[in-house]
């Protein structure tokens, strides 16, 4: 009852006076919502509750419209109705002596036109990375129409202190372009606590908003989903069931299915695997994706950057298939899966990451950035085309041998981004050109091509003098290889004068093209001849992958001796899985606290 009188006052007093308010000034500034043909929607918060108005026109013209706010407040939201498709206004917005303006397109109404968009995923733990390291301004070559992102903008939602460094981050960018995002688990509830619902007051959502939000722009259409309706197995099926009767009645050329948790992923480095489980019960979701041949499905919530192998009826099928891509934020991914194109490389990347799609009228064209480490810039890690269209790779193939320098380079770069598999055989010649660069084109198209029918030729490569030629063919053998192969494979892998990173990529050759038996056997002599780093976590992770009851003894043995953490508890969390009896993994558990050497107690639950 006071908060009412004293809000009435106030507004009185402001009425009356219109002379500035030294303390006020905006505590989050005006950011963009909801652009549809003909509206849009401003938010923003001043630090003193206002009556606050927006004035607006189109670009270039007297901001002769204004709007005042339906009532006094803080945070308030303005939508600008009557506009015109695909035309540019400006509005203005003052508060106290605060004045911020900016321009504005409103959605086109061709739906044939081309349009960016760009993707940024779990931006809550990067403090002033996004500035610092200038990606805020790398993003802006693009024009992106549209920005989408999968959530994770706060650490708590439901805490009001935490919003202005999000918005502060991106005010640059959401002044004028739509920030739309599907709400992730760190948002906090829609359903709980709603008068803490941040999220819900500093957004508006398209369509009828959570937690389905739909829109369209130009070519694509976008449905996002509340991080609520995905995770657990019951959510996803009621979610699928929305989705399938959505999708009948969409005719966009593309589809974009955005939402918080991944349907496919690996999980982050660790030794706990439980970032893998999101994907396990998305079984039903997946299966509508399938069916309406979603163009592409962008995820986060897993810190990681990884895009897959075009997948349909959880298989590998690059002609029809849906592109998954998680767009967790950081850089941590684990070792790759038999889904995994691509995975980021935490020995060279950093956070921040973003990936900016073109989605042109014959094909879609992604590349993902990312901080790069090693050369302090920002760098492609990634770059894929999406061409419904045989007869783009089949073009590009066949002008192949009219190229040279950069241009014969960039040819062999899109065979590989476009997974034009008749480009299998012909790029192996290049894997012996005199320029560098056309070499290891050639050799990472043909790990991304991962093409099971050249395989018998690559395994010559193996031993080639050019380290990056030797890992990438590996790394193919990883994504694709015949089993007869194995044999062959599994000695190299035990071999200690074969480079490392062409054992690091044969191992998981083995993992997921061998037999367990075989797998798991190579894995154990790997492990008992005392490889180290990064090899001999790979192993352990395989080993975790294809060991049966039939190991347990030597892997009792490694456990005992091991030095390493990672491997400890992956061999650990082994042990439990095939003696099923249950030694605690937890953080400041036993094992945790164990010495090599010291582990008696726990070796003897194991054996029990
Ligand atoms: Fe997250
Ligand atoms: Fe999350």
């Amino acid at each position: 009852m006071f908060k009412i009188i004293s809000n009435t006052l106030l507004g009185a007093i402001l009425l009356i006076t219109p002379a500035v308010n030294a303390q006020s000034g905006f505590r989050i500034d005006p950011h963009i919502q909801n652009i549809t043909q003909d509206g849009a929607t401003l938010i923003w918060e001043s630090n003193e509750e206002e009556t606050g108005s927006l004035t607006w026109g189109p670009k270039g013209e007297p901001l002769s419209n204004t709007i005042d706010a339906a009532k006094l407040g803080k945070i308030q939201r303005v939508r600008i109705k009557g506009l015109s498709a695909g035309t540019e206004y400006t509005y203005s917005i003052a508060t106290g002596e605060d004045v911020k303006s900016a321009s504005f397109i409103t959605a086109p109404v061709d739906k044939d036109r081309e349009i960016t968009f760009i993707v940024v995923g779990d931006s809550r733990r990067w403090g002033n990375r996004w500035s610092e390291t200038g990606m805020d301004e790398h993003v802006l070559q693009w024009n992106a129409d549209v920005y989408v992102t999968m959530g994770d903008l706060v650490g708590d939602g439901h805490q009001y202190e935490q919003w202005p460094e999000h918005f502060g981050r991106f005010a640059s960018i959401t002044q004028s372009k739509w920030f739309v995002t599907a709400r992730g688990n760190h948002e906090g509830s829609q359903i709980r606590g709603t008068e803490n619902d941040w999220f819900a007051k500093y957004h508006e959502l398209p369509g009828d908003g959570e937690p389905y939000a739909v829109f369209d722009w130009g070519n694509t259409h976008f449905v996002l989903v509340s991080y609520e309706s995905t995770g657990r197995e019951k959510d996803w099926t009621k979610s699928a069931q929305w989705l399938d009767r959505h999708l009948e009645s969409v005719d966009s050329q593309y589809t974009v299915v955005a939402h918080h948790f991944p349907v496919y992923c690996t999980g982050y480095y660790s030794d706990d695997l439980s970032r893998k489980e999101p994907g396990i019960n998305a079984g039903e979701f997946r299966k509508v994706l399938d069916k309406h041949n979603v163009t592409l499905n962008c995820t986060g919530h897993t810190h990681i950057y990884e895009r897959h192998y075009p997948l349909r009826n959880n298989q590998r099928d690059d002609e029809n298939g849906t592109w998954y891509v998680v767009n967790g934020g950081d850089i941590n991914a684990n070792f790759p899966d038999w889904w995994s194109a691509v995975t980021d490389d935490r020995q060279t990347q950093a956070k921040p990451t973003y990936t900016v799609y073109q989605m042109k009228s014959d094909r879609v064209v992604a590349r993902t950035f990312a901080w790069s480490k090693v050369n302090n810039a920002i760098e492609e890690i990634d770059y894929f085309v999406i061409a419904p269209d045989p007869s783009i790779g089949a073009a590009t193939l066949k002008n192949l041998s009219n190229q040279k320098g950069d241009s014969l380079r960039d040819g062999i770069k899109d065979l590989g981004a476009l997974l034009f598999a008749p480009a299998a055989k012909p790029l192996l010649e290049y894997l012996d050109h005199d320029d560098e660069s056309v070499r290891h084109a050639a050799a990472r198209s043909l790990a991304l091509l991962g093409n099971e029918s050249i395989a018998p030729e690559l395994v010559t490569y193996l031993t080639h003098s050019d380290p990056v030629v030797a890992a990438s063919v590996a790394r193919s053998l990883e994504a694709a290889m015949p089993g007869k192969l194995a044999k062959s494979v599994a000695k190299l892998v035990l071999d200690e004068a074969v480079n490392e990173n062409v054992r690091f990529h044969l191992i998981g050759a083995l993992q997921f093209h061998a037999s367990e038996k075989l797998a798991a056997d190579t894995m154990v002599k790997l492990l008992s001849a005392g490889i180290t780093g990064e090899l001999r976590n790979r192993a352990s992770y395989t080993l975790a992958d294809t060991a049966t009851a039939k190991h347990t003894k030597a892997m009792l043995e490694l456990v005992q001796a091991e030095e390493s953490k990672y491997v400890t508890f992956t061999l650990a969390r082994t042990l439990n899985k095939v003696t099923g009896n249950r030694v605690s993994l937890a953080d400041k558990g036993p094992l945790a606290n164990s010495e090599p050497g010291d582990r008696g107690a726990m070796v003897d639950r194991w054996r029990r």
